[in-house]
């Protein structure tokens, strides 16, 4: 009771500051969502120094004792810090200014990078993902540190790659280990599975990203002198991608599965309790049914079961009209989602032989391994899990409940193998946010309920 009462009254001062506040932390967040930092795009590069710029500055602006841009082989990041007591624990939040690109533009039903608030909601690229999320750390740290309330060492790492696979940011810690010392990892990038049920992201998946080329004949061909007597290599590259997965779903490239950690029936019982509506996910995405690995539920087949997509195929012809050739190359973007203890690269390797071996008489193939990491489990009795948990009691009322996501963020298993590490994953986005989609969204409501909630995460975590 009494621990409890010292909590309410350090805290008390700090979320009147947030609802003083309000108001301006929205307009702040709109600013950094009109800088287009797309880390796919090179004609998007200065955006990406802006952007950085602008959470330097807001981190020195809200009390950091020390920010400053982080040139890397890629895009910048930002490092900023605030020192409190040598012996208070660290926290090194993590986070992303790097947005998707938006396009298909004209899907949009506000600009993209105009950000426009629609019935309660935050409508921009990056609203989210991972712009909203990121702000809402830097909007809790200036409520703490305006308040004197901070109870912990902070350090901020917002990189700008981590939409493209973060390909600086593994030498980045290698190289600044001391720099980046910490207790534990904070970030919030994931989401939660409803505004009334707080959840909390125990699982991620890892990732092996592949492109292939197929090659037919030297040139393209007219399709009507040589259409039947040469191998399409669309025509081919469509049979080798539906041999891929079986009638149930499975991938069928030799060993995939070897590494796979099976779940026990009680893991697997636990996870059907958290609660879930099949028909509010179809409907959210407007499809008439569901589909994948044959016994398996949607919650698993996403949380602990790998999976395989073609991301964009293309070749030939298509523009406008009606074009008769029998094309030379096709192309596909093909990745897949990897659970515990599969290794990406040897995924990747596997991918590779398989698929080469596959190749029709007629064609070659050319297999490159774009990018990929490993995935992520969190346990859920260690002192950041409790605080976190606590944190959302709090401000929602409900016991968080631990979910694993189908989302990758390979860098949090490179964290935990460079800096020694755990995460901790705070996400407070929803499903219907349509992350990497056209209308990007953020409702307010959550927006501030994470400023709220990452105040107390602190307190507990620090608390003796
Ligand atoms: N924030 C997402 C990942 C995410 C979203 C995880 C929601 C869980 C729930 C992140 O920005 C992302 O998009 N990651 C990429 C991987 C990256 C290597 C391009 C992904 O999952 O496709
Ligand atoms: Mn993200
Ligand atoms: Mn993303």
């Amino acid at each position: 009771m009494q621990k409890k009462y010292q909590i309410e009254k350090i805290m008390k001062s700090a979320q009147e500051y947030i609802n003083a506040n309000k108001e301006r932390f929205l307009q702040e967040l709109f600013e950094l969502l009109r800088i287009p930092s797309v880390s796919a795009k090179p004609e998007n590069k200065p955006d990406m120094l802006i952007a950085a710029e602008f959470i330097k500055n807001e981190l020195l602006k809200v009390g950091a004792d020390h920010a400053e841009i982080k040139e890397t082989k890629g895009h910048p990041l930002v490092y900023g810090e605030k020192f409190v007591s040598k012996d208070l624990p660290t926290v090194l939040v993590y986070g992303h200014y790097d947005v998707q690109p938006a396009e298909p533009l004209d899907l949009w039903k506000t600009p993209a990078f105009e950000p426009t608030i629609v019935d309660g909601k935050i409508y921009a690229r990056g609203a989210d993902d991972d712009k909203g999320q990121l702000f809402m750390h830097i909007k809790a740290f200036e409520a703490m540190s305006k308040t004197n309330s901070l109870k912990c060492n902070l350090k901020f790492m917002i990189e700008g790659e981590e939409e493209i696979g973060s390909p600086s940011l593994g030498d980045f810690c290698k190289e600044n280990k001391e720099l980046l010392k910490c207790d534990i990892i904070l970030v919030s990038d994931t989401g939660m599975i409803a505004q009334d049920i707080p959840s909390i992201t125990v699982g991620l998946r890892g990732l092996s990203y592949m492109e292939v080329e197929l090659t037919g004949p030297n040139r393209d061909l007219h399709s009507g002198l040589y259409g039947g007597a040469v191998a399409n290599p669309i025509n081919m590259l469509c049979k080798m991608i539906a041999s891929l997965t079986n009638e149930k779903n499975q991938i069928t490239i030799p060993g995939f599965y070897d590494d796979v950690l099976i779940l026990s029936a009680e893991e697997r019982a636990e996870m059907a309790k958290a609660p879930f509506s099949l028909e509010n996910y179809k409907n959210e995405i407007e499809i008439n049914d569901v589909v994948g690995e044959e016994g398996f539920s949607t919650n698993e087949r996403t949380g602990i079961r790998p999976a395989l997509d073609v991301n964009g195929i293309w070749g030939g012809y298509t523009g406008d009209g009606a074009k008769t050739i029998l094309p030379s190359k096709a192309y596909a973007k093909i990745s897949m989602r990897l659970v515990p203890h599969q290794k990406s690269q040897k995924i990747a390797d596997l991918f590779e032989k398989h698929f080469n071996s596959i190749a029709p008489k007629g064609t070659t193939v050319n297999v490159k391994y774009l990018h990929g990491g490993e995935g992520f489990v969190s346990p859920t009795d260690t002192k950041a899990y409790l605080a976190a948990a606590k944190a959302y009691e709090l401000t929602f009322g409900k016991k968080p409940i631990p979910t694993r996501s189908g989302g990758s963020i390979p860098i949090i298993a490179l964290f935990e193998e460079v800096l020694g590490a755990k995460s901790i994953l705070m996400g407070f986005g929803l499903e219907s946010d349509a992350i990497h989609s056209p209308n990007e969204n953020y409702p307010l409501f959550n927006f501030y309920k994470g400023i709220e909630t990452i105040p107390y995460f602190y307190q507990f975590y620090t608390e003796k």
